[in-house]
C-alpha cells in the first residue's frame, strides 16, 4: 500500500499497488460501460477514428473504442503504472483487440501534438495534482476539430438509505484523504468548467448516478475504496486503525440488509471541441 507523508501534493496514486485495484477495475469497466457507450454515442466516434485513452488501467473503455473505430482505426491507451498496462496487455491479448499500449504520465505525454480525433479520460484526473496540466496535454493532442472528453466522479450525492453514522464517517475521511494529498474526489462538477477555461468549443455536459441493493458489486465501493486508502486514512489521525475497522465491519453489516440501498457517486461527462 503507498503511503502519503506530509500535507501537501502526493504525486502517488492513492489506490495503492495491490491485485485489489486491478480487479476493481476490471469491475469498474463492465460495470460502467453503458454509460461509456451512451458518451461515445453523444461524441459521435465512428469507423476509421484515432483515439487515445489517458490513464486507461487495466482496460478502462479500449474495448468499446476498438468497437466502434473498426479496423480502419487507431486506439492507443497510456498509462503511468505498468502493472496495469501488464493487465490491459492480458485483456487485449485475450480478446483480440487491436490496441497500442504506451507507458507515460498524463501530464507530460510523450506524444506529437494533434494526432487524435478523441482524447479519453475516466477516473483520472481526481487521483492527479495538477489537473489543468493534464487537461492542457489531452487538449494538445487533440487535432483540432477533435474531441476531449472527461469522466469524473462526484461525492456529492454518494449516500445509503437508512443513514448510517459509520458510512458518513467513511465518506467523509475518504474524500478528505483526497484532499490532503492534493487530490479531489469531486472532479465531477469542475470539469466542464476545467474544458472551458482551457479553450474549448461547444463543451457539453451530463451526470448520472447508479442505486445499488445488498448482492451489487458496487454496494460495497466505500467499504472498497476506504480499504486501499486506509493507511491515509489513519494518517489524519481522525480515526485510529482499531475505530477504521470497527467501522467497516458494522457498515458492512448495514450495507448487506436487504432494505439497504446506496446512491453511488455522481459520474459526471463532460466533452468539448478544440478549436
Ligand atoms: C481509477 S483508475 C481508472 C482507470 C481507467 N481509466 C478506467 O476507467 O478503468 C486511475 C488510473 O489513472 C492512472 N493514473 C494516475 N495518475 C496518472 C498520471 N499522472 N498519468 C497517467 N496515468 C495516471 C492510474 O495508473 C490508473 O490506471
Amino acid at each position: 500500500m503507498t503511503t502519503t507523508s506530509g500535507a501537501g501534493p502526493d504525486d502517488r496514486y492513492l489506490l495503492g499497488d495491490g491485485s485489489a485495484e486491478v480487479e476493481h477495475l476490471a469491475r469498474q469497466a463492465e460495470v460502467y460501460a453503458e454509460e461509456a457507450g451512451q458518451l461515445l454515442d453523444r461524441i459521435g466516434i465512428g469507423a476509421g477514428a484515432r483515439v487515445i485513452h489517458v490513464g486507461c488501467g487495466a482496460l478502462g473503455i479500449l474495448d468499446l473504442l476498438c468497437a466502434r473505430v473498426g479496423p480502419g482505426g487507431r486506439v492507443v491507451g497510456v498509462d503511468r503504472e505498468p502493472r496495469l498496462l501488464d493487465a490491459a496487455r492480458q485483456v487485449a491479448a485475450q480478446r483480440g483487440l487491436p490496441v497500442e499500449l504506451v507507458e507515460g504520465d498524463a501530464t507530460g505525454l510523450a506524444l506529437p501534438s494533434g494526432g487524435f480525433d478523441l482524447v479519453h479520460e475516466r477516473t483520472v484526473l481526481l487521483n492527479v495534482a495538477d489537473r489543468a496540466r493534464m487537461v492542457a496535454e489531452m487538449i494538445r493532442i487533440a487535432r483540432p476539430g477533435g474531441v476531449v472528453a472527461l469522466q469524473e466522479p462526484d461525492s456529492s450525492a454518494w449516500v445509503c438509505d437508512p443513514p448510517h453514522p459509520a458510512w458518513d464517517l467513511l465518506r467523509t475521511e475518504l474524500v478528505g484523504a483526497y484532499r490532503r494529498s492534493g487530490k479531489n474526489f469531486d472532479m465531477g462538477r469542475r470539469i466542464a468548467r476545467l474544458l472551458r477555461d482551457a479553450g474549448l468549443a461547444d463543451v457539453k455536459v451530463r451526470a448520472t448516478a447508479r442505486v445499488t441493493h445488498a448482492g451489487d458489486y458496487y454496494q460495497s465501493f466505500l467499504l472498497m475504496l476506504t480499504s486501499l486508502v486506509k493507511a491515509q486514512i489513519i494518517a489524519g489521525q481522525r480515526v485510529s486503525d482499531a475505530e477504521f475497522d470497527a467501522q467497516a465491519a458494522s457498515l458492512r453489516a448495514h450495507l448487506q440488509q436487504p432494505g439497504t440501498l446506496t446512491c453511488q457517486p455522481t459520474l459526471w461527462q463532460s466533452w468539448g471541441t478544440k478549436p
